[in-house]
């Protein structure tokens, strides 16, 4: 990883840290940051996970379907929904940050970019989707909140796609953590504890399963510089960084924990698609 990487890393460490907010941990700063590499894909993960997602959509009886992508990111999504449906109608990507919207706006130019929190589309996006699209969101947002929102710009019959990493991945990292009396319920997170509370929190929500999986992929850290860029942009497990006294401070992380090398662990992955009833 280039030194300049690392010292905005730093910084934007740093700034997080005093940036919790009520129901969502705000993070519009490190996702500009890391923008430009993104999709540089670690581990294949996010190949994989839309390897699931193309199977889930591809069962669904949706012609031109308008879709919101809430944390659209760098709209990967919506380009696989195009190569899916061949048509899309109106298209609209939420995200807090400003530069993963222009790197989506680039790739699908009709797209209607809205700078705005996850949790305060109803004020900005119109109601009556046909596909709403949450995917790797729920660390930081509340899904109890999130969830009455999804519903109100959905309409009757329309489908959440979700895909969100659950708690019960890196067990690993989870007992290493226990071992130095750190305890991972400690930090502030949002992410669903497992596949059957998600799926119950969705089902309550008003919402019936029509296909989901749950994967667990496998993933080897040969350097400490991937193992912290990669627990940053995990939001949650970045929080252990902090407890660990290294949060803000890679140097002083791969000093003292070069030991754990190759770090190998997993990561637990709910790929689901719920209809609105
Ligand atoms: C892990 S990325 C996922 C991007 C995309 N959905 C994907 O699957 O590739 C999370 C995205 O959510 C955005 N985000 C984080 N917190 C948010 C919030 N409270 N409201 C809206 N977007 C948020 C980030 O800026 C980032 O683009």
């Amino acid at each position: 990883m280039r030194l300049s990487t690392i010292s905005q890393l730093v910084r934007l460490a740093k700034q997080r840290m005093s940036q919790k907010q009520g129901h969502e941990t705000s993070n519009s700063d490190m996702y500009d940051q890391i923008a430009h590499s993104y999709d540089d894909d670690y581990g294949n993960i996010f190949k994989r996970v839309k390897r699931e997602i193309d199977i889930e959509l591809r069962q669904l009886p949706l012609t031109s379907p308008s879709i919101i992508d809430v944390g659209t990111g760098t709209g990967e999504n919506i380009i696989l929904a195009q190569r899916i449906f061949g048509s899309l109608g109106s298209v609209y990507g939420v995200d807090i940050s400003e530069k993963m919207l222009e790197k989506a706006k680039l790739k699908y130019p009709p797209l209607h970019p809205v700078k705005a929190s996850a949790l305060s589309i109803a004020d900005h996006v119109p109601a009556g989707a046909d596909l709403v699209f949450i995917h790797f969101l729920l660390s930081y947002v509340s899904i109890d909140r999130l969830l009455p929102q999804v519903a109100s710009r959905l309409k009757s019959g329309g489908y959440i796609s979700i895909a969100s990493s659950l708690f019960t991945s890196w067990p690993k990292g989870q007992s290493l953590a226990r071992r130095f009396r750190l305890d991972p319920h400690s930090v502030e997170q949002y992410i669903p504890k497992s596949s059957a509370e998600l799926r119950e929190k969705i089902e309550s929500a008003g919402f019936i399963e029509v296909d989901s999986i749950e994967i667990r992929k496998r993933l080897i850290f040969a350097n400490t510089d991937d193992l912290y860029r990669f627990g940053y942009e995990q939001g949650w497990v970045y929080q252990l960084f902090d407890l660990l006294q290294c949060a803000g401070n890679p140097e002083k992380f791969a000093r003292e924990w070069s030991h754990v090398l190759p770090f190998s662990d997993e990561i637990h992955i709910h790929i689901g698609i719920y209809r609105k009833v």
